[in-house]
């Protein structure tokens, strides 16, 4: 996939920044050409900026959203303290070449008052990030809805990293018949392997070494099945349990999953299902971490 900037991109004057969504709707009707949009909740960091350059390659137009939706976080979870930096946020969209960023009001995406709507694709919120964080996909539903309604996008980028989510929106853009097309952008992770993630601002050098476990759990489910040919779902999520545990990590999860449905399988048969994906939830002190990776896929 080329990544070259096209001809209209941004890469060296500072893009436009809105908030109000009457000025993003004008905003957007006054471009020419292709239009990506990369939805955020700001904190950028490398992950946010590879959709960025990948969708550089692709589109006309890069918009990047950032927007800390409140929706998406139950009580307990950390919106208030999840770091923000539009300043900086702004800076680095500039220097990876969008042309605008779109930075709504809480209040004016969620009017008080307004009735609550709800959009889901119960087969996949579930379980996993849905079972431990409920109501957590249909606040993403909700919100990513109205920002493809409001900017219109021909495509939109969401990262392999929230596997589960970007299945989820995929299930809801193509059974809303919502026209913009979804990209999918692998995962960047520090030369560790750690992938990156605004929380891992939140962890201290000690926790930082231990978090790394989630990405060891991966790569031991990903020897298992790739080289001892390991056909049994659980044999594999007790591996990567005990890999975290190994790094004080308190599990939330291990999984190995259709990569499609997100479903259980009775058997690990990469043939058959275009390779599994093996996915881990832990807590590494106060922080959350998530990881995931594609096993067997040819
Ligand atoms: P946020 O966590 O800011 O992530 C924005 C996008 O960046 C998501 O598509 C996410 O999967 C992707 N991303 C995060 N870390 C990445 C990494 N290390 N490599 C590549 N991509 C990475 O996900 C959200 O925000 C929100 O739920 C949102 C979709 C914006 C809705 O509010």
């Amino acid at each position: 996939m080329s990544t070259q900037p096209r001809a209209n991109s941004n890469a060296d004057s500072k893009p436009v920044v809105v908030s109000g969504v009457a000025a993003a709707r004008a905003y957007r009707a006054g471009l020419d050409g292709t239009v990506a949009l990369v939805p955020t909740m700001g904190a950028l960091h490398d992950g946010h900026l590879e959709h960025i350059r990948v969708c550089r390659g692709l589109a006309d137009h890069v918009l990047v959203s950032v927007f800390v939706n409140p929706a998406q976080f139950n009580q307990g979870e950390d919106y208030k303290r999840y770091p923000r930096s539009l300043e900086v946020d702004i800076q680095k969209c500039a220097t990876a070449g969008a042309a605008g960023v779109f930075t709504p009001d809480a209040d004016e995406l969620y009017p008080p008052g307004q009735p609550d709507v709800e959009t889901d694709a119960p087969g996949i919120t579930v379980g996993l990030e849905g079972q431990d964080r409920p109501g957590h996909f249909q606040g993403v539903c909700r919100v990513v809805v109205k920002l493809l309604n409001i900017l219109q996008p021909d495509m939109v980028s969401f990262g392999l990293k929230d596997y589960q989510q970007l299945r989820v929106v995929q299930a809801v853009v193509t059974d809303m018949m919502m026209p913009a097309r979804v990209i999918e952008i692998s995962t960047v992770r520090e030369a560790d392997g750690l992938a990156m993630s605004s929380r891992n601002m939140r962890l201290d050098a000690e926790q930082r070494r231990r978090g790394l476990g989630l990405y060891k759990a991966l790569i031991a489910a990903k020897r298992l099945v790739e080289e001892d040919g390991e056909t049994d779902p659980q044999a594999v999520e007790g591996v990567m349990r005990a890999v975290m545990q190994s790094h004080q990590i308190e599990v939330g999860y291990t999984a190995v999953r259709h990569p499609q449905t997100l479903g259980e399988l009775g058997c690990i048969e990469p043939a058959l299902t275009g390779g599994v994906v093996a996915l881990v939830a832990g807590g590494v002190g106060p922080v959350r971490l998530i990881d995931n990776m594609l096993l067997g896929a040819v």
